[in-house]
């Protein structure tokens, strides 16, 4: 994977080792996806080749999809109707069909592909989503008294369309507002130490080293182990004891995001179109919306403070065979690091979960060890027979 790929998608992080790690993991007790996995350890691509059904034993629906985008498929599901894996899988037995709703989601897979292709050209229109909107039984009976509603971006966008910046001259101050191309260019690696809140009632120590272009490391010291999420400038994966995943494609161009250094720089070369709009209030700041979009690929979301320009929010997906993952990434707290203003909190929110990490101390220009970025070995092969 280079680098142009590096500059489209995203997801990454921390959390999903907790939750995705383990499960991929217990997916792969067959001894031929052991060595599989070990396959993709060396290979410096992350996507495997192989099929979903060529590694998973109980496959119907998803067959032909790359098997590494099973996981985020799976992800997806949970997230819209609101569950735990477990809610349609027997624990340690991911491919046996015991539960219902697990029967019922293949029926539900096609339903979704069928309306898709019967009223939507075969665009993915309607996902899982668009009905269960996070529970498992979707409502049929609109509520009363409901005051809620959608964002109101159409009504918003149009009625300010004389005042709306342009989108590249707002990626041109949030430039400015860091500090400039030159300074940016000046700091080479970061050191960052500081503390994760969030997950677990615990506040655990997290430790992040960053190297130019793009090659990131975090570590976060859990009771249970280190848990990493790193990026090579390659290939992203996520770890925690005696458990590796390797990021596919699409997670590991999130994760390549995170690493780069002078993304600032970069961002504006990341979409051919870009567009803005009034954004919502992140914190009591105003803030315009800007927004990257590519052919084929999910769109990036960036809202910048009206004020400082600066970088609050970022809101990134990662595409699944059934629809798109979000992440949002709040960035606060911004000081001065050697000429450069860099955030010393952010929040990243996920369906279903959301921790915050907070700087204390900052290093830059200090020598990082190339070391830390090699992916650790896969998980030791079980025993021969
Ligand atoms: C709403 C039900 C539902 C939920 C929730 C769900 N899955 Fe699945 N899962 C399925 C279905 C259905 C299949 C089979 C798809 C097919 O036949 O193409 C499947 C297949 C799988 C497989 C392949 C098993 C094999 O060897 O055949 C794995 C691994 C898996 N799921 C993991 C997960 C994980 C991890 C989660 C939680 C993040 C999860 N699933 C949540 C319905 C669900
Ligand atoms: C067009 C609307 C629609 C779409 C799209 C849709 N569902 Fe459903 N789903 C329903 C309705 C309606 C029910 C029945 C609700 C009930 O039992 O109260 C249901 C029920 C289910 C159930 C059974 C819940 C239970 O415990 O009884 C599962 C599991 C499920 N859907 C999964 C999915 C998955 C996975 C997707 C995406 C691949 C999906 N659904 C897409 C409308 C939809």
């Amino acid at each position: 994977m280079n680098r142009t790929v590096c500059k489209r998608l995203f997801v990454s992080t921390l959390f999903v080792v907790v939750a995705l790690v383990v499960v991929a993991a217990r997916a792969q007790n067959s001894p031929q996806a052991a060595t599989s996995a070990a396959g993709a350890g060396q290979n410096s691509a992350p996507s495997a080749a192989k099929t979903a059904s060529q590694q998973f034993k109980n496959m119907q629906i998803l067959k032909d999809v790359p098997a590494d985008q099973i996981i985020p498929a799976m992800q997806f599901i949970s997230a819209s109707l609101g569950v735990e894996c477990e809610y349609c899988h027997v624990e340690k037995a991911f491919d046996k069909d015991d539960k219902k709703p697990k029967v019922t989601a293949r029926k539900m897979m096609e339903m979704m592909f069928n309306i898709n292709r019967e009223n939507f050209e075969d665009h993915r229109e309607v996902t899982c989503f668009t009905c269960h909107q996070g529970g498992a039984h979707p409502a049929s009976i609109p509520a009363v008294g409901l005051q809620e509603r959608l964002p109101e971006m159409t009504k918003d966008a149009a009625s300010s369309e004389a005042a709306k910046p342009w989108a590249e001259s707002l990626l041109d101050k949030y430039l400015a507002a860091v500090g400039g191309a030159g300074a940016v260019k000046r700091v080479t690696s970061r050191v960052e130490k500081g503390s994760l809140t969030g997950l677990g009632d615990q506040t655990v120590a997290i430790e992040i080293f960053a190297k130019a272009p793009d090659k990131r490391i975090s570590v976060v010291h859990m009771k249970e182990g280190e848990s990493v999420t790193a990026y090579n400038g390659k290939v992203g994966w996520l770890s925690v004891p005696r458990r590796v995943h390797m990021m596919n494609a699409a997670e590991s161009a999130g994760a390549c995001l995170d690493a780069d250094m002078e993304f600032a720089m970069h961002v504006k070369t990341l979409y051919p179109k870009w567009t803005t709009m009034p954004g919502e209030k992140i914190d009591d700041h105003e803030t315009w919306l800007v927004v990257g979009r590519k052919e084929g690929t999910p769109p990036l979301k960036l809202y910048f403070d009206q004020n400082s320009n600066l970088l609050l929010r970022m809101v990134r997906y990662t595409d699944s065979p059934l629809g798109y993952n979000p992440t949002q990434i709040d960035y606060a707290d911004y000081r001065d690091a050697g000429g450069v203003k860099i955030p010393y909190r952010w929040t990243i929110s996920r369906p279903g979960n959301k921790f915050t990490v907070q700087v204390e101390q900052v290093e830059q220009n200090v020598p990082v060890d190339d070391a830390k970025f090699v992916p650790p070995p896969p998980p030791a092969a079980p025993p021969a027979h």
